[in-house]
C-alpha cells in the first residue's frame, strides 16, 4: 500500500486562554512556561520528533510573541555573544527552525477549531497532515505525534489519539464510537463533540493529535456550526469517515490540559520531576511545599 508521507503539521494558536484568566490576559496560553520552556516547545518538538518538517501556526490577534519565539533575537543574541554566554546562545539556537520551515496564517474570528484547520488549507495542500492542539502536553516514552506515525505509515487513512476519561468528564471533550480492536488501534464507528454523559458512546476522548487527509478540507468549506455554536472538526471528521479509512489509537503516555488551571499544574509537576537537570531539586521542593502546607 501507497501511504503519502506526512510531512506537515497545524498547530491552531488563536484561542483566547479564558480558562486560565487573567494569566493569559497578556501573553499567548502557549507561551506560559512549563518548567524552563513555554507550553509550545513541548508540543513542536514532538512533532518535530515525529517527523514534521513544516509547521504551521493558526494564529490570532496579540498571538505575535509565538513567532517572535521561534525567530532570531538579535539583540539579545549580540548581548548574551558580547557576555560569553556560549552555552545559552546555544541553547536558544536549538529552538530556532529551518529557514521556511514555520508558516503563519491568520484566522480571523473564533468560530471553531475546524475553521481554524480551514484557515490553513492553502499552506496544507493536497498533503495529509498532523493537528497537534498545543493545549494538550502530551509525556510519553516516545511521543504520541511519533506512535501514530509509525501506525500511520503502516495504515494510512485518518489517525486520531485517544484515552479514556471518566464519564462525568466526556461532556468535555469529543467522544468516539469504536468498532473492532486490534492492539491499540480501533476501527471508528462514529464520533460525537461534547456529548452529554448519557449520549456519549464510549469514554474514549479524542485526545488532541491527529493525522487527517486533505479531503477533511473540503468538508470543512461547508462544515455547519455543531456543539458550542462552533464550527467542529470533529463533525467534519465524522463526515470523512464514511468515505476513508478511519483508526481511533490508544496512545502510551498521559496527557495534561494546560487551557485548565489544574491541568497546567499538573503538567508542571510532571515535567519538572522528569526533567533530567531539575528533578531532584523539583522533588525536595513538593516535598517540603507538602510538608509546610498539609
Ligand atoms: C477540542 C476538540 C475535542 C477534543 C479536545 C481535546 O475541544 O474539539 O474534540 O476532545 O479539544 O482537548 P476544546 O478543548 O477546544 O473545546
Amino acid at each position: 500500500m501507497f501511504v503519502k508521507p506526512l510531512r506537515k503539521a497545524v498547530l491552531p494558536v488563536a484561542g483566547l486562554g479564558t480558562r486560565v484568566l487573567p494569566a493569559t490576559k497578556s501573553i499567548p496560553k502557549e507561551m506560559l512556561p512549563v518548567v524552563d520552556r513555554p507550553a509550545v516547545q513541548y508540543v513542536v518538538d514532538e512533532a518535530i520528533e515525529a517527523g514534521i518538517e513544516h509547521i504551521i501556526f493558526v494564529t490570532g490577534r496579540a498571538k505575535s510573541a509565538i513567532e517572535d519565539y521561534f525567530d532570531r533575537a538579535f539583540e539579545l543574541e549580540t548581548i548574551l555573544r558580547g557576555k560569553g554566554k556560549s552555552d545559552v546562545l546555544e541553547a536558544l539556537n536549538t529552538i530556532l527552525p529551518e529557514p521556511g520551515t514555520m508558516s503563519f496564517v491568520r484566522q480571523q474570528a473564533p468560530l471553531g477549531l475546524g475553521h481554524a484547520i480551514w484557515c490553513a488549507r492553502d499552506i496544507i495542500g493536497d498533503e495529509p497532515f498532523a493537528v497537534l492542539l498545543p493545549d494538550v502536553l502530551i509525556e510519553g516514552q516516545t511521543g504520541c505525534l511519533a506512535q501514530m506515525a509509525k501506525v500511520y505509515a503502516e495504515h494510512g487513512g485518518n489517525i486520531i489519539a485517544v484515552d479514556e476519561v471518566p464519564n462525568t468528564d466526556v461532556h468535555k471533550y469529543g467522544v468516539i464510537d469504536p468498532g473492532t480492536k486490534t492492539g491499540r488501534l480501533s476501527e471508528m464507528r462514529g464520533m460525537v463533540e461534547k456529548p452529554a454523559a448519557q449520549d456519549a458512546p464510549s469514554n474514549l476522548k479524542i485526545t488532541g493529535r491527529y493525522i487527517l487527509q486533505p479531503e477533511i478540507l473540503e468538508l470543512l468549506e461547508n462544515q455547519e456550526t455543531g456543539a458550542g455554536g462552533e464550527i467542529q472538526l470533529t463533525d467534519a471528521m465524522a463526515r470523512l469517515m464514511q468515505n476513508q479509512p478511519f483508526h481511533a489509537y490508544e496512545y502510551e503516555g498521559m496527557d495534561f490540559d494546560c487551557g485548565d488551571r489544574l491541568g497546567y499544574l499538573r503538567a508542571i509537576a510532571h515535567f519538572a520531576l522528569g526533567h533530567k537537570e531539575l528533578a531532584v531539586g523539583a522533588r525536595a521542593i513538593f516535598e517540603n511545599a507538602l510538608a509546610h502546607k498539609s
